[in-house]
């Protein structure tokens, strides 16, 4: 497994990569890679001839109170997980090599943005934009893989990627969950024993309104308030937001039609805020 930090490293093996007409995916990730990741990297292996990984976690995308310091981090591991699943190439950038002094140009969006984790998270996803531009333009990948778990950052990326005509496509991922039914994040490791027992309220709530749904609910404001009221339940809990969606504007709806997500954030402990959704489409 061959891991490089700078720009040019990644670029000249890429070059080389695509004199000889292979093609290229690529998985971005902030690191400290759990199954999920392992699925993109597996899936991105299977569909390309090479695969590049970047380990980065990016500071743009942090609000100044959020957990960039805490953030965790294992490059070992990743290494080992990346070599298994057959990538080729990590690029594990330090901070400065991405932003360097002077840097002031960002990719931004609004509407899709205007809503979710964008209304929770204000910075987030200009960060997300621009570290992802800019890793695009540095990889050049032929296809780039992305999780279902973050929906509205693969709404985002898609959008971006076909209103700034870029010549990627953008692969969509299902959601990995542990055995109880917790979406896997890393962000599941700063859960204290009883904070991670109560977190499985999450998936429990997300399969119900999945159900409701499925059984001809088409209220959307019952299916949110009984899953406020199942994750409620939790002693440990604390709602962001529950909201069904309609996926292409991310714009709340009253009747459930058409392409919908349904998207949780919840705070659990105090210790994390975990995010969960499903996506359908309902005629
Ligand atoms: O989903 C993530 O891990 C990050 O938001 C991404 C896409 C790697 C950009 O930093």
């Amino acid at each position: 497994m061959r891991v490089v930090s700078t720009v040019n490293e990644v670029r000249n093996q890429v070059k080389a990569w695509k004199k000889e007409g292979l093609s290229i995916g690529f998985v971005p990730t902030m690191g400290y890679l759990h199954e999920g990741h392992a699925s993109l990297i597996k899936r991105s292996v299977s569909e390309n001839d090479k695969v590049v990984v970047s380990i980065f976690v990016n500071p743009m995308q942090f609000g100044p109170t959020e957990d960039l310091a805490s953030y965790p981090r294992d490059l070992e591991a990743d290494s080992k997980l990346c070599e298994e699943m057959g990538a080729e190439l990590i690029f594990h950038p330090e901070p400065e090599e991405m932003y360097d002094q002077g840097f002031c140009s960002f990719v931004d969006m609004n509407g899709l943005t205007n809503a979710l984790c964008g209304l929770s998270r204000p910075v987030h996803f200009r960060g997300v934009c621009t570290v992802v531009n800019k890793l695009f333009n540095i990889v050049t990948p032929d296809k780039a893989y992305f999780g279902e778990k973050d929906a509205q950052q693969l709404a985002v990326i898609k959008r971006m990627v076909k209103d700034l005509n870029m010549d990627i496509e953008i692969v969509g991922c299902p959601i990995i969950r542990e055995a109880d039914g917790l979406a896997k994040s890393s962000r599941n490791t700063y859960l204290s024993d009883e904070s991670r027992k109560q977190a499985v309220i999450l998936s429990k709530s997300i399969f119900m309104g999945k159900k409701m749904i499925e059984d001809g609910e088409r209220n959307a404001k019952k299916v949110i308030d009984a899953m406020k009221d199942m994750i409620n339940s939790a002693s440990l809990t604390k709602i962001d937001y529950v909201e069904i969606v309609d996926v292409n504007t991310m714009k709340s709806i009253d009747e459930i039609k058409g392409e919908i997500l349904c998207a949780i954030a919840v705070n659990v402990g105090g210790e994390a805020r975990l995010i969960d959704n499903f996506m359908m489409k309902v005629d």
